[in-house]
């Protein structure tokens, strides 16, 4: 089955990539090294709405589809990882919104994120939840008319930057999975604090942090979905973000593969080009092939919440598969450029840093396979 992208979508990937190629490049190696988060770049893309590129146009968002946001997030990747997860993050913190919001929620939260007044973030880990998500431990009490948030969140992408963020916070008795609820946080009305800032091996420029959570009150109407459903708000919404972190790996194997081409036609040793050995070319093609699929993935469980089918295999499916395609490919690249590629500015060493890491969030490749396994064996 060949997947055929509509005028639209070749559209919106040729904007996202030229826009790739002209603004996000050029800066890519300072936002790594430097660890810069890229606010100029978020602005930009706003202007072209890019920042909520799937949401619907009556909250101020793109009004595309999901496989087209794949494609954006797939070509900002191709360049930098880094933008590419703030990206896929600030869409991630609006997707609960949009799919549990009340129509208040909504007209007023959405539009405050889609155009990028703020960024959002996606608050459900701790110290003591991060595979298992259901150990979540922040608690949220009611008094009179606010929720008081009592913990500590950890590992939050955009943490400290982000003006609003949904959380995810322990409101009953109920072991594991139950008593979790899930809240829109507004930091300027219920504010909190940032606490620990990782300094990361890859995705330097996105900023991951902890959110320090003291007597923090939360208006009641802030609840987002209905009261003990925090844990089903948080995997609903992990679902469609798994597809945005497979088109970042997506983004880093095309990249590895583009890389390693032109550096093999270029690079003479034995006065030919390395790209005249067939062991260089055997690993050009069993990258090639590895991307083609991981395409195919993205595409497919895209499409499928496109139309409103089941897809969290799917997007499990294509998060494993194609983050274990980034890192075995970008080992491969390295390998094709040798040392010049194992010294820090080359583009391949940012690629193999950031590969690793979509491996491990939004679920690891083990949970990915627990997801696939449990919907096969049910
Ligand atoms: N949609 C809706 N509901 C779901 C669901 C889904 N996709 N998956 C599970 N549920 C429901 C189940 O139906 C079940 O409901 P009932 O109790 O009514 O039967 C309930 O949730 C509990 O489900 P499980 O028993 O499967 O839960 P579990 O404790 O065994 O956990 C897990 C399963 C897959 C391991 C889950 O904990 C998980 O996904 N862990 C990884 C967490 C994760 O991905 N974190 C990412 C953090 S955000 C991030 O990384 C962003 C970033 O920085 C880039």
């Amino acid at each position: 089955m060949a997947f055929i992208l509509t005028e639209e979508q070749k559209l919106i990937q040729a904007l996202a990539r030229e826009f790739a190629e002209k603004e996000v490049e050029p800066i890519a190696i300072k936002v790594d090294l430097d660890g810069i988060y890229p606010d100029e770049t978020m602005k930009k893309l706003a202007q072209i709405d890019l920042t909520a590129i799937p949401y619907p146009c009556e909250y101020g968002g793109g009004g595309a589809d999901y496989v087209s946001y794949a494609l954006v997030i797939e070509e900002i990747s191709k360049v930098c990882a880094s933008t590419g997860v703030v990206l896929a993050c600030h869409t991630l913190a609006q997707s609960p919104i949009l799919q549990f919001g009340t129509p208040e929620q909504k007209a007023k939260f959405l539009p405050m994120l889609t155009s990028y007044n703020m960024l959002g973030g996606f608050a459900l880990t701790e110290a003591g939840a991060g595979t298992d998500a259901g150990a979540v431990a922040t608690t949220a009490v009611l008094d009179g008319d606010h929720y008081v948030i009592n913990g500590t969140k950890s590992w939050i992408t955009n943490g400290d930057r982000a003006g609003i963020v949904v959380l995810m916070a322990r409101t009953g008795t109920g072991e594991g999975t139950k008593g979790i609820s899930a809240f829109i946080v507004e930091k300027s009305v219920s504010p909190f604090t940032v606490g620990k800032h990782e300094d990361k091996m890859g995705v330097r420029g996105s900023h991951t942090t902890e959110l320090i959570f003291k007597n923090c009150r939360v208006p009641k109407e802030n609840l987002l979905g209905k009261i003990g459903e925090g844990f089903k708000v948080a995997m609903a919404s992990l679902d469609g973000g798994r597809i945005g972190i497979a088109a970042q790996a997506l983004g880093i194997a095309q990249a590895c593969l583009d890389e390693s081409i032109r550096y093999s036609k270029e690079r003479k040793q034995f006065g030919r080009p390395l790209a005249s050995n067939q062991a260089i070319q055997w690993m050009i093609a069993d990258m090639a092939k590895d991307v083609m699929a991981s395409r195919m993935l993205v595409y497919n469980a895209a499409s499928l919440k496109d139309n409103g089918m089941p897809f969290s295999m799917e997007a499990a499916v294509a998060k494993l598969f194609c983050s274990e395609t980034a890192m075995k490919h970008s080992i491969k690249a390295i390998q094709i450029h040798g040392g010049y590629g194992y010294v820090r500015g080359s583009k391949v060493e940012r690629l193999l840093r950031d590969a690793k890491i979509t491996e491990i969030y939004e679920g690891t490749s083990e949970v990915q396979r627990m997801v696939i396994s449990a919907n096969l064996l049910r």
